[in-house]
């Protein structure tokens, strides 16, 4: 189950929050957003029907059982946050399995240190390296793989056993590489976005790889995007969650703090940062007007930020919607032992437990914010697996889709990243 709380943001004034009223009359938009979004021509939400590529990758990672003892994914922004997310988010927090699974590194960056450090810990005979990159020509992830490359290379393995590649299958360096030295591709396909791709074979090879079920990722998105198509304001929560960023941005809370009390949904704010802010942020709108307009995504980890953000969300700028996103059912709970029971100093943990002292505190968080006219909402999931994950994904995906239409902007570009790989390029030709 997963449902969204908003009383917090008709309880806060009016400056700052909304009413339900006009949270409801925007339902009207509904009909007209979907028939934009459905022009669009963009796969976000038809690619989770790929039962085709799931077998495939179920097929493969079957094949590979026993195989690999790490898994390396060389890729970047929307080609790694994914799978960075479900790792954090379905698997041991620090490494342990139950059933032995490969590790898995993702490598979003060239500072030598991680490229260098990765190479202190893997295996290199027992090695897989994903490289994943839509274009294909990234420098970034391109570089990563001449360099992998030549060290499988020196030690005379086969690169077929070494490397696939996820990448468009049409064009770039890395369909023509896989052609010419015979490499396995997972194809992107041209209509999903790099950070719009976590459930193509982006972050779904990764995942399964690993020993998560990829189905069940998918079945809870296409739950998520039954709501997404329903023009019921009720049953649809993307439609939701954008209406009130919106309408909030509008009244000068242009920051999304995006704010979950679970360990291991860190990973998740990473990956909607860059969902958030490469969507939004644009200079022009779809009539060619400057607008200059965009979202900025910020996250924070409950309760860890409580101690470091809350007393900036308390009392500084008045221009955030903070999204809590709770989870009901975190496993096995832990009671806190009863120490000093005369001690009247510590009696608040007298018969409470971690999971309990949790919830409570982010109670207490949303109250806090809400009497000092914060606008703020809740996110409930039921626990963290498969289903939940991809429900989440796709409410996001969603939600960004609509901000789109009520923005009036194309939120699948990203013309300001394309000019930043431009100029990469052509300063390192220029050095030469
Ligand atoms: O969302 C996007 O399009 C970007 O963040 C890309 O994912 C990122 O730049 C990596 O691009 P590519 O997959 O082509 O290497």
């Amino acid at each position: 189950m997963l449902s969204l709380d908003f009383k917090n943001v008709f309880r806060v004034d009016t400056t700052h929050g909304f009413s339900m009223d006009d949270f409801l009359i925007q339902a009207k938009k509904i009909p007209k957003f979907l028939e934009n979004i459905r022009t669009r021509d963009q796969g976000f939400y038809s690619v989770i029907d790929d039962d085709v590529l799931v077998a495939s990758i179920v097929k493969f990672a079957k094949l590979k059982k026993g195989k690999y003892d790490d898994i390396v994914v060389c890729g970047i922004g929307g080609s790694a946050l994914g799978a960075t997310c479900l790792k954090q988010s379905l698997t041991h927090l620090f490494g342990f399995q139950k059933q032995k699974q490969p590790r898995l590194y993702v490598l979003p960056n060239i500072d030598p240190t991680l490229i260098r450090e990765v190479v202190d810990v893997i295996d290199l005979p027992r090695t897989l390296f994903l490289i994943i990159s839509k274009s294909g020509t990234t420098p970034e992830i391109i570089s990563q793989y001449f360099y992998f490359r030549s060290l499988i290379d020196k030690k005379k393995l086969r690169l077929a056993d070494h490397f696939v590649f996820v990448t468009n299958p049409n064009k770039g360096l890395l369909c023509k590489e896989a052609d010419r030295i015979g490499i396995q591709i997972f194809s992107i396909p041209d209509t999903v976005g790099g950070r719009f791709s976590v459930l193509t074979s982006v972050g779904l090879l990764p995942s399964a790889l690993i020993g998560i079920d990829i189905s069940k990722l998918l079945k809870g998105a296409r739950a998520m995007r039954d709501r997404f198509f329903s023009v019921s304001f009720k049953k649809n929560l993307p439609f939701q969650i954008a209406t009130s960023q919106f309408l909030l941005y509008q009244k000068g809370n242009r920051s999304t703090v995006l704010m979950p009390y679970a360990q291991k949904l860190i990973g998740f704010t990473n990956w909607y940062r860059q969902l958030l802010a490469e969507s939004t942020g644009k200079a022009m709108n779809e009539k060619g007007e400057i607008v200059n307009v965009g979202l900025t995504p910020i996250n924070a980890l409950g309760v860890t930020d409580q101690h470091s953000q809350t007393q900036l969300y308390n009392e500084g700028p008045n221009d955030k919607f903070i999204l809590f996103l709770t989870v009901d059912d975190l496993g096995k709970d832990i009671p806190i032992p009863v120490r000093y029971a005369k001690n009247n100093s510590v009696a608040f943990l007298r018969h409470t437990s971690f999971k309990e002292l949790l919830d409570i505190e982010q109670h207490a968080t949303a109250h806090a914010y809400t009497k000092n006219n914060r606008p703020n909402m809740t996110i409930s999931i039921s626990k963290i697996d498969e289903e939940h994950l991809g429900q989440l994904f796709f409410l996001f995906e969603g939600a960004t889709a609509f901000l789109g239409e009520y923005f009036g902007i194309d939120v699948f570009n990203q013309p300001g990243v394309e000019l930043s790989k431009k100029l990469t390029k052509q300063m390192l030709l220029k050095k030469r």
